[in-house]
């Protein structure tokens, strides 16, 4: 509990804000004897050590005097060049003026939702949706409202009623935040189809869409999906990436990307956030990059978590009974998955630490409080042997559950 004496002093989104079940876990999961499918966090097996170390004695020679100083709010120009060529699957508007460097791509979700909302504004998002985002909405008053997924992601259908619902009611929707491509939690991406669409109802509706897309570089299979800003006519996309899943979640590296109106007054909010993104974290990646070792990560990245992914999936069709169902997601880091109706994820995972284990409820990514009977289970940390016992633990307990009858 807050006892500050000057909580009445706080603003009111500040008396709101709750902090998210996964920092609460945070405790629970650093305790050693505890195996935890909880965390989205990177492998550190994969983190460039070797080749970071070589990057840093080579720029602590040549670069020193730049490497340490303040830097430009929008980020080294040169990075955002080279990032604007070789990362953005779009050559529409690409100039370095269409990019800001940002502390991850979270910061990136902030700074937007500085530049395009007011108190009072809605949001739609996914029903499961990534609770950073949402919070960040939150964090500006405004309010999130959420829209069903299925197998094909965002149900553009819904969001067209909803939208028109609330407008009959004299309530105006702002934006939408979406995870198009492998989402957090549910791991599924938003068909190309419902990509079109959702871009047809932005400009039929007015809206503004936050794309959060830190997972698109780790597809394990199929086709690269066209990003939202990659179809984009109309200057609605405010397109987030991250390096965290990619390079090092420590670097607090991202970007966003979009029309250079929004870009720039997204500067505006981070020169008084915090005036630059980390100068060494940008010359160590714009080396990475030059040397071609960015591609050569991504590439490996995508065969070390595909295996992961099919190892734990392996282990759920092995252990799990079938009143429990789950997705095959083609990338990311996240299998969502569905108990039977009457079970709340929030029981099983009292029971699961019992044994154990810990992992994710669903419910915190529901805005409209629902997915009591959901779980996210993350691959991309645990080690095999950690993955193999977990999932093992998990179906002894749900066939234990099964067989008292609940
Ligand atoms: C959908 C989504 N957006 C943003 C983030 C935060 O990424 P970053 O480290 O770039 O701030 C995460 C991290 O888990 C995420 O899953």
């Amino acid at each position: 509990m807050d006892t500050h004496p000057l909580l009445h002093l706080y603003s009111s989104a500040a008396q709101k804000a709750q902090p998210s079940t996964i920092r609460d876990l945070c405790a629970l999961v650093a305790r050693p004897e505890i195996r935890s499918l909880a965390g989205g966090w990177p492998d550190p097996e994969v983190f460039p050590g070797a080749e970071l170390s070589a990057i840093f004695e080579t720029l602590m020679r040549e670069r020193r005097r730049e490497m340490f100083q303040y830097g430009s709010t929008e980020g080294v120009l040169e990075l955002r060049q080279l990032i604007a060529e070789q990362l953005m699957d779009t050559t529409n508007l690409f100039s370095p003026d269409n990019l800001l460097i940002t502390q991850g791509s979270a910061q990136g979700m902030s700074l937007a939702c500085q530049v395009f909302l007011d108190p009072g504004d809605i949001v739609l998002v996914g029903l499961p949706t990534y609770f950073g985002g949402s919070g960040a909405v939150a964090a500006r008053g405004g309010e999130c409202l959420g829209v069903p997924l299925d197998g094909q992601g965002l149900d553009t259908l819904a969001l067209d009623k909803k939208v028109v619902a609330l407008k009959s009611r004299g309530r105006k929707v702002k934006g939408v935040y979406t995870i198009p491509t492998f989402q957090n939690p549910a791991g599924v991406s938003l068909s190309l189809e419902r990509r079109q669409h959702l871009l047809e109802l932005a400009a039929e509706h007015d809206l503004v869409i936050f794309e959060d897309d830190p997972y698109r570089d780790l597809r394990y299979e199929g086709e690269d999906l066209p990003s939202l800003l990659a179809l984009d006519h109309e200057s609605r996309v405010i397109h987030l990436r991250s390096l965290s899943k990619i390079f090092s979640p420590g670097m607090r590296l991202g970007w966003a990307a979009g029309h250079p109106g929004a870009i720039r007054k997204m500067a505006v909010a981070k020169q008084f956030a915090d005036v630059t993104s980390t100068t060494p974290s940008q010359y160590m990646l714009l080396e990475f990059i030059k040397q071609g070792l960015l591609r050569e990560r991504i590439e490996t990245n995508r065969d070390f978590y595909r295996q992961k992914r099919n190892f734990m999936l392996e282990q759920l069709e092995k252990n799990f009974p079938q009143e429990v169902s789950w997705n095959r997601p083609r990338g990311g880091f996240f299998i969502f998955v569905h108990l039977p109706e009457t079970w709340d994820a929030a029981d099983l995972l009292r029971e699961a630490v019992d044994r154990k284990v810990a992992f994710v409820t669903g419910q915190p990514f529901f805005v409209d409080g629902g997915g009591q009977n959901t779980l996210r289970l993350s691959f991309s940390q645990a080690g095999r042997e950690e993955i193999e016992a977990a999932v093992k633990a998990l179906g002894a307990l749900t066939r234990d559950r099964l067989a008292a009858g609940f």
